[in-house]
């Protein structure tokens, strides 16, 4: 009897208010890459989801905690994170950090262990992100790339990789080759 191999999974979280704008146009091709190798995404915009800051209530460290308190659309996405093999964090920088939207996401995932013990360990995790200015340390998205690294530490996960960029209209990230080419090749080691 022959087992039938599963598509490994990659969540895909999107931080930009932009639908088509340069992270969601990263992140495009970190999927192509990733589904090239025979991975299938679901992705997931969080701007407009309705995702309450963390209250730090502590609710979810408890040990016999059945989740985070709040009622709202994050509570899905935790399940979803479960069980994916892989996730991708896409967002712009905002202000010298990442999307508000993104950040809302990170703090929410403190409650993501009560869900399941070592949900995080071993998770594959790659990084997306484009700033205005020309310059990645100018632009403040050196600040974010460290706060991935330090979160995916922390937490015991994987960091596969980051891609990012200087882009300021929609899409324009496109134009740059080069990145593009390596956001492809980051999807495809992301399901390696
Ligand atoms: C509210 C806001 C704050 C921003 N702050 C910065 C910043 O601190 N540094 C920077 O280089 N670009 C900044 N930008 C520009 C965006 O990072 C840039 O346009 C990025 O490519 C947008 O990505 P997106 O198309 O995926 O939304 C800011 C844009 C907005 C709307």
């Amino acid at each position: 009897m022959t087992a039938k191999m599963e598509a490994k999974k990659i969540l895909v979280l999107l931080g930009s208010p932009r639908k088509k704008g340069n992270t969601a146009a990263l992140a495009e091709q970190i999927i192509a890459g990733a589904e090239s190798a025979g991975a299938a995404a679901e992705k997931i915009f969080l701007h407009g989801q309705d995702i309450s800051a963390c209250q730090a209530c502590y609710a979810c460290q408890r040990p016999d905690s059945e989740g985070c308190a709040i009622d709202d659309e994050m509570q899905p996405i935790y399940g979803k994170l479960i069980e994916a093999d892989a996730w991708v964090i896409a967002s712009p920088v905002y202000w010298f950090s990442m999307s508000a939207q993104t950040k809302l996401f990170l703090d929410r995932c403190f409650a993501l262990p009560a869900y399941k013990k070592d949900a995080f360990s071993g998770k594959r995790i790659a990084v997306a992100m484009s700033f205005g200015d020309e310059d990645a340390f100018n632009s403040g998205c050196v600040n974010a790339l460290r706060t991935f690294q330090d979160a995916v530490r922390y937490v015991g996960a994987n960091l596969v990789g980051m891609v990012y960029g200087s882009a300021d209209k929609p899409g324009e990230i496109q134009s740059n080759q080069s990145l593009m080419k390596t956001a492809e090749a980051l999807g495809r080691k992301l399901v390696q």
